[in-house]
């Protein structure tokens, strides 16, 4: 088997590839990509670079290029939820674009003819989600993610996206991953730790906690890819 993780930062990566240790490198398409045995399946890391396209592109060349066939996401993310604070971990059970807009043709916001406002995450990967949570006693949120190519430093904004969408959390990349994912019959999951608020103080939060809260979604990221491997 074949699995893909991912991030969008290198700070996102770097906790998996550090714990990784062994691997190759190779460049393509603008891309390093990373190859390891780890256990007994092969491991294709890479981080994307910022946004929905590049992480359509880094999504589609682990799967199309590399042969992927699972997909793991670790990174940071904005909360929405008031529930959610720096450092928590949110596990998306859905996705959605929040800036993806032809609602002048009434169609609703996140919507295009012959897509979904909505894509499903692997519900088998959610499960396996929840019992490393038990293991490593760790608690984690089930939400819907937006995913929109802005970084999102204020209330109206945070808020709207709430009222349309029902978001736990807003970040850059999952949703188009999703979108892949989903096209390509690749089961995914994705997993953030919150950085930020979404707020006025969202970029200083960011940088503050970047590092912190990709470690803390990398090490559960690790766990699951352990459990996946142990089924
Ligand atoms: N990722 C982490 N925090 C974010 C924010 N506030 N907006 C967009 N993406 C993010």
């Amino acid at each position: 088997m074949k699995i893909a993780i991912m991030g969008a930062m290198p700070e996102e990566i770097a906790p998996i590839l550090e714990k990784i240790g062994n691997y190759t490198t190779t460049e393509y398409a603008g891309n390093k990509y990373y190859e390891a045995k780890y256990k007994n399946v092969d491991l294709i890391i890479a981080y994307s670079k910022i946004g929905k396209v590049f992480s359509t592109l880094t999504a589609t060349t682990m799967i199309e290029h590399f042969g992927a066939q699972k997909l793991l996401f670790s990174g940071v993310a904005g909360a929405v939820s008031p529930d959610l604070r720096v450092g928590d971990l949110i596990v998306a059970t859905k996705l959605a674009q929040h800036d993806l807009d032809i609602s002048a043709f009434g169609h609703p916001f996140g919507y295009v003819p012959e897509g979904s406002v909505y894509v499903d995450a692997d519900k088998e990967m959610i499960a396996i989600s929840k019992e490393v949570a038990q293991s490593m006693g760790k608690k984690i949120k089930e939400g819907i993610i937006a995913t929109g190519d802005q970084f999102v430093a204020n209330e109206a904004r945070k808020n709207w996206i709430l009222e349309n969408f029902k978001a736990d959390a807003l970040e850059m990349e999952g949703g188009s991953v999703a979108v892949v994912c989903n096209a390509l019959d690749v089961p995914f999951f994705i997993l953030r730790a919150i950085s930020d608020a979404a707020d006025m103080d969202a970029s200083f939060s960011f940088d503050a906690f970047l590092e912190t809260s990709a470690l803390e979604s990398a090490e559960f990221v690790m766990q699951m890819v352990d459990r996946i491997i142990e089924k």
